[in-house]
């Protein structure tokens, strides 16, 4: 129900400085003008600050800057409490409670044209955003840069990757601001795409904790037709400041009045819980643009695709390097005989999927193109619709709707952007006749249109031209290497769950994701929305691949079950090898249970760069799933089952590591434990040094409570 309460319009002489309260009032935001006539802002949390006066404007294209120069002409404040459900998500129902500012701002000596700051305080946190009415005097312009300031209080600790404008696809850093040094990543050849602009920019979100023990969050919300943001960092004056993605000439957004930036967003709490909690970024957002969203489905799924990244089968059919689209005669090809994407595979794959009650098989490596598909900077490597010749797209079609298993399609478009606009029609067309809903997508390599950068203006609205195109297929989207999400799949809820971060992917082929990766991801990468991160690993090392390969996951096997509930997505794989699963069904269970979609989370503990504890309960089910995690150090986790319906015993089947588990001296040893449980246990859950604990916790039957031991 809409609760929206407008308070005050005021006039321009009474307004140069103004303060608001958030609902619970213990934030407080206040704007005003300099004597310089600069817009800026502050944010306090009870008695401490967490944003010095900031300064806000924008630099344009061959045109008076909006920077300086402003009197505020009116003021209008509100008050909004509602709620609303999310098609796919953590909790059933998302409150949005927040106060409203709105501050009109005139430049008297630029034809009084007029810019809007809307600044809107939750209790966790405030948004804001630039807003250019239509106007006489402003109609068509060019944003050269935004000047947002974020002037800290201090030396904060912060959990960084390095700018970059083409890739999250980094390693976190953990170090006080004025220690971060972008180039220290230097590790050529991981990720595909890394261009580092500056020694002191880091990408958004960006997790610091204050020696005065607060977590702060920093970020954007709804992302649309506009250019992503990093902050570059004054590393003497603790101020951050706004940098958006260019395009080829250097400009960063074009814009139309009306038009708005998306929202700037800080997130602060003194309990780090509560930053993983917040629902502040969805609020941000627009409700959905889809009527009917009937079939986005949450989806649980296997594939081909790990046996690539281990490298014991490929992408490509032949080892060629000079194919050409719709010329090279695939047929004529000498298969390479390691070929990953065939029908007979795909078929066991399906059977897999039926037997074991997965939604979906991905397939990677079934269209033609593969050969050259990546490094040459070439626009027409893939048509996403011919198949490779061992590959038999109608008979898998039938095959899987015989056994009640979907299909994932598979467009990597190698980032060429025209390309695939090009196709899209005929690509989404063809998936419907052959009975895919789901498509995940990929954006390796340099741009086309060359020289636009993955996080660009340009691309933005590319990804979301796909997933609104996709929209009209009914078709869901799971896009990798694409701009991070900023909530803006409330908007268009088929952003089934976005990469844009260093996935699990790293483990199998790089220096990987060390041990704390996983714990920093919740209040980085997720903060914006899920992510396809690839859990479930069982096969820790990849000597048992080639001997000669040192790589491996760098987590235990009970900490890659816990990762199914301490990332929230809706779309889930068992990315491992269906062998690897059979070869112990006991652990395998976990993730057979588990659910993805949910009515209720609870954060229990957590702390940035350090561990995670997770429960949830499933959809429309009386189950409970918990997932705990640490970094390189053992711990204990607590977790008290409060949350548990008091009338009930459940069973607790705890997937734990075993005493001697150890990340990278003995990763596959777990064991697991069943007892009974009630919402007076309290879980201690021992995890070993890149360990983890996942349970799942379902009401018991009255023979089930006879046969086991209350926990203790
Ligand atoms: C990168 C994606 O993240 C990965 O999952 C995929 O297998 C490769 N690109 C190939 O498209
Ligand atoms: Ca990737």
């Amino acid at each position: 129900m809409l609760n929206r309460i407008l308070f005050i319009t005021l006039c321009a002489s009474m307004l140069h400085a103004q303060t608001i309260l958030s609902p619970n009032k213990k934030l407080a935001l206040s704007f005003s003008v300099t004597a310089d006539s600069v817009p800026q802002y502050q944010l306090s949390f009870g008695k401490r600050s967490v944003i010095l006066p900031s300064r806000l404007g924008m630099e344009l294209r061959n045109m008076p800057s909006f920077l300086s120069g402003f009197a505020v002409a009116s003021v209008e404040t509100s008050l909004t409490n509602d709620s609303w459900d999310p098609v796919l998500g953590e909790v059933k129902t998302i409150h949005n409670n927040y106060r409203e500012l709105k501050v009109t701002l005139k430049q008297p000596a630029v034809h009084n044209r007029t810019m809007i700051l809307t600044f809107r305080l939750f209790d966790e946190g405030v948004g804001f955003r630039y807003e250019f009415p239509k106007q006489d005097d402003l109609n068509y312009f060019t944003v050269t840069d935004e000047r947002t300031e974020f002037a800290l209080t201090g030396d904060h600790n912060a959990f960084w990757i390095p700018g970059d404008f083409d890739t999250n696809e980094y390693a976190y850093f953990e170090t006080k601001l004025s220690d971060v040094d972008a180039n220290k990543d230097r590790r050529p050849g991981e990720i595909f795409t890394a261009s580092l602009i500056s020694r002191s920019m880091v990408q958004t979100p960006v997790q610091m904790k204050s020696s005065d023990g607060l977590y702060i969050n920093i970020f954007e919300a709804a992302l649309v037709n506009y250019p992503a943001m990093c902050v570059e960092i004054d590393q003497k004056k603790f101020v951050m400041t706004s940098k958006l993605a260019p395009d080829p000439v250097g400009n960063k957004a074009y814009m139309q009045a009306p038009a708005k930036t998306p929202w700037r967003t800080i997130i602060v709490s003194d309990k780090a819980a509560d930053i993983l909690s917040s629902k502040m970024i969805l609020n941000l957002n627009e409700p959905s643009k889809i009527a009917d969203v009937s079939w986005i489905k949450p989806m649980k799924y296997v594939g081909i695709w790990w046996e690539m990244h281990v490298g014991v089968a490929s992408w490509n059919y032949a080892d060629v390097n000079n194919v050409k689209i719709g010329e090279t005669d695939w047929k004529s090809l000498r298969p390479n005989g390691r070929h990953g994407a065939t029908t007979a595979r795909t078929k066991y794959y399906i059977d897999f999927a039926a037997k074991y009650g997965f939604d979906a098989v991905l397939v990677e490596g079934w269209n033609v193109g593969w050969e050259d598909w990546f490094g040459n900077w070439k626009e027409n490597v893939f048509d996403f619709v011919t198949p490779y010749p061992d590959f038999d797209v109608a008979e898998l079609h039938r095959y899987a709707k015989e056994k009640g298993v979907k299909l994932i399609m598979h467009h990597e478009t190698s980032a060429s952007a025209t390309n695939y606009e090009r196709q899209l029609d005929t690509a989404y067309r063809f998936m419907k006749a052959n009975g895919y809903d789901a498509v995940k997508s990929g954006y390796v390599g340099r741009i086309i249109p060359r020289g636009e950068v993955h996080d660009g203006q340009w691309m933005v609205n590319h990804y979301l031209r796909a997933v609104t195109k996709a929209a009209e297929y009914k078709i869901m989207v799971n896009a990798h290497e694409p701009v991070r999400p900023t909530g803006v799949q409330r908007t268009y809820p088929n952003m089934i769950a976005w990469e844009a971060a260093r996935g699990n992917e790293f483990n199998a082929w790089s220096s990987g994701n060390p041990p704390f990766h996983e714990t920093i991801l919740p209040f980085t990468r997720f903060m914006g929305g899920p992510m396809d991160y690839t859990p479930g690993i069982f096969q820790i090392k990849m000597s048992y691949y080639d001997p000669k390969k040192t790589e491996q996951v760098h987590t235990t096997l009970a900490k890659q079950l816990a990762l199914y509930v301490t990332m929230y997505s809706p779309l889930q794989m068992a990315a491992d090898l269906p062998e690897n699963y059979e070869a112990k069904p006991d652990a395998f269970q976990f993730i057979k249970d588990v659910a993805v979609d949910w009515d209720d989370t609870k954060i229990l503990e957590a702390e940035p760069g350090d561990y995670v504890t997770t429960a949830r309960k499933a959809k429309n089910k009386e189950e409970w799933y918990l997932g705990a995690i640490t970094d390189e150090n053992a711990r204990t986790a607590t977790a008290p089952l409060a949350f548990l319906n008091a009338k009930q015993n459940y069973i607790a089947a705890i997937y734990g590591d075993a005493p001697d588990a150890h990340w990278e001296k003995n990763p596959m040893a777990y064991k697991i434990d069943r007892y009974l449980v009630n919402s007076k246990t309290i879980l201690s859950l021992r995890l070993a040094p890149g360990g983890g604990a996942a349970v799942s916790i379902k009401p018991a039957s009255k023979d089930e409570e006879r046969g086991l031991k209350l926990y203790k």
